[in-house]
């Protein structure tokens, strides 16, 4: 690949975007209770916090914006929407929800049921290559377990392997039978696998928790925020499927699951919106149905705007161009070929949304329960307005039943990019950002709680640093 791959577009409009000086930046951090998800977006120069919602749309998804009927009930920018996602999944049954959290939180208790009336359940639990915070979060809501079966070798950061993202088949099949089979509500494959480092899982992989699961009798979810970032990475990096078009690689995926969840806010390149599709089983279709009603809204909204729907509808098909996901990928690449060039250790290959920063190479000196990544974030933020987020001990969280830090394989610096917005002069910034931070990681120091909520504790907690 070359190494700068031209945007397959043109600007047609500008955001200004504010510059601050350094003690501007000290003092909007302290503000912020040293904690980046606190700052206000405009005190913020590169946003890297996320790639949900933070993508710029189309012309076309604009004008589609102008397009969409507000109707409650049977909208026709509702039946575009599920069209396109038949076509795109071969999924029969199309539930529009606000975003990602909102198919899970309709989903997961519907299963749960589910699974209670044809199966003996005393321990439930989900698994997943890894759960999302937010996925985990709903599993625990709903009363089960989130177990995680990743690949060991996502773990070691420095080394490439094409599929990071993988199930660990032994694991998962062992998993099964220790918590029993009929404990199983759902396996969840995360695709790409945010967790581990935005990185893909294989086709292979997924045939084969497919089979897995079959075997036991357990329904498969793809969580499928990225799906268009994991299809290129399947052309490119699985030979059996080199010659084939990104669609059809979609295609070959989702007949591998049953369900289908989705944030439609990264891969499907809007800024509000979800999905949760069923392929064929209208039982369980009924059963997320009747509790859309209450939490996201009416069956053909969900949550969502018509003109919401008519961007989404169009997002999900430009979302699988191969050109613009050879350029957006590529984007990623470059960011984290630069940081590897001047010394800054990444999750090698760089996912498909980001580059993960490994701030437990990067700052040996700080303990995980005093969170070197989030250490990372705050002085990333100081140094140059730019704003990362931690995937680590900090997102773990503790242990529900002994209220323990639990242990965390990754201290990462997650450097999200967001879809069609920054250039890569940006991503030259970054760099230059990185080299004055690493001129002298000691002075960098450890972090610690002066709020710590009981929840996903990592949005609004509030820390100092330990002299
Ligand atoms: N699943 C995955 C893999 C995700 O990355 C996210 C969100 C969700 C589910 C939940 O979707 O936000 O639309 O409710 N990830 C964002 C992130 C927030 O920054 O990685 P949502």
């Amino acid at each position: 690949m070359a190494k700068r791959i031209p945007e397959p577009f043109r600007i047609k409009m500008v955001e200004t975007i504010k510059q601050t000086t350094r003690e501007y930046r000290i003092r909007a951090m302290a503000e912020a209770g040293n904690n980046p998800f606190r700052l206000r977006s405009e005190d913020v120069y590169i946003d890297l916090l996320t790639d949900s919602g933070t993508g710029a749309m189309s012309d076309k998804q604009w004008a589609g914006i102008m397009l969409g009927d507000e109707a409650y009930a049977g909208s026709r920018s509702f039946y575009n929407l599920e069209s396109t996602v038949q076509k795109i999944f071969s999924y029969k049954y199309v539930l529009p929800t606000h975003q990602g959290r909102g198919a899970e939180q309709i989903l997961f208790p519907a299963l749960m049921d589910r699974r209670k009336e044809v199966k003996k359940v005393t321990n439930p639990v989900f698994i997943s290559n890894y759960h999302f915070d937010t996925t985990a979060a709903h599993v625990e809501l709903s009363g089960a377990q989130a177990v995680n079966a990743f690949s060991r070798i996502a773990v070691d950061t420095s080394t490439f392997h094409p599929f990071k993202g993988n199930f660990d088949l032994e694991k998962l099949e062992n998993s099964i039978n220790e918590y029993g089979a009929d404990n199983v509500v759902a396996i969840i494959a995360t695709i790409t696998c945010n967790s581990v480092g935005g990185q893909p899982v294989s086709l292979e992989n997924i045939k084969a928790t497919k089979q897995i699961a079959d075997k036991y009798d357990i329904p498969v979810v793809i969580d499928s925020a990225r799906y268009c970032e994991n299809a290129w990475f399947i052309k490119q990096r699985e030979d059996t499927y080199k010659e084939w078009t990104i669609p059809d690689i979609i295609k070959e995926i989702y007949k591998y699951a049953d369900i289908l969840t989705m944030s439609a806010k990264k891969d499907a390149l809007v800024n509000i919106g979800g999905l949760c599709c069923v392929k064929e089983r209208n039982d369980i279709f009924k059963a997320i149905q009747i509790r859309c009603i209450p939490f996201e809204g009416f069956v053909t909204y969900g949550g969502l705007a018509g003109r919401d729907m008519e961007a989404l509808a169009i997002g999900l098909e430009e979302g699988m161009s191969e050109e613009y996901l050879t350029y957006r990928i590529g984007q990623v690449k470059y960011l984290g070929d630069r940081l590897m060039e001047v010394g800054v250790p990444i999750q090698n290959p760089t996912g498909g949304h980001a580059v993960f920063v490994d701030a437990k190479r990067l700052l040996p000196h700080i303990p995980g329960e005093q969170f070197p990544a989030h250490a990372m974030a705050n002085q990333l933020y100081i140094e140059g307005g730019i704003r990362g987020v931690e995937i680590g001990s900090l997102l773990l969280g503790r242990d529900p039943k002994t209220g323990k830090q639990k242990n965390s394989d990754f201290e990462l610096l997650r450097l999200t990019i967001p879809r069609r917005v920054y250039t890569n002069d940006h991503m030259d910034y970054i760099v230059d950002t990185f080299v004055e931070l690493i001129k002298d990681t000691k002075k960098i120091k450890g972090m610690t709680f002066v709020y710590e909520p009981p929840i996903l504790r990592h949005f609004t907690a509030g820390f100092k640093y330990i002299d």
